[in-house]
């Protein structure tokens, strides 16, 4: 995650919900109580991935499990789906290979 990106999503409303903290490539991050990876994710950068085959950034597209489009990564590797995971206190996550600090 570069920390001039801007971030892709603007949070209107859930703005005084509890703060969960979070990782993301190594980087502090601050979501909310009631966001998905996906949308606290998104809400501090403007892409969750880079697709494997083209380079282009990916930033889901379906919101609801189907498109596979949203997949990141934990710092131990496992796999999640941005989209349909909640958002937990402590997690670590990674969208490209070798951002773990
Ligand atoms: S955005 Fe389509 S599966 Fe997550």
């Amino acid at each position: 995650m570069s920390s001039n990106q801007k971030p892709l999503l603007h949070r209107i409303v859930r703005k005084d919900h509890p703060a969960i903290a979070f990782t993301l490539d190594g980087v502090p991050c601050e979501g909310r109580t009631g966001d998905t990876l996906l949308s606290a994710i998104l809400n501090r950068t403007d892409s969750l991935r880079r697709t494997e085959f083209t380079g282009e950034p990916r930033a889901g597209f379906c919101q609801m499990g189907a498109c596979q489009d949203c997949w990141v990564m934990t710092e131990t590797g496992e796999r999640l789906r941005a989209c349909t995971t909640p958002l937990v206190p402590g997690m670590r996550i990674v969208t490209k290979l070798g951002s773990v600090a």
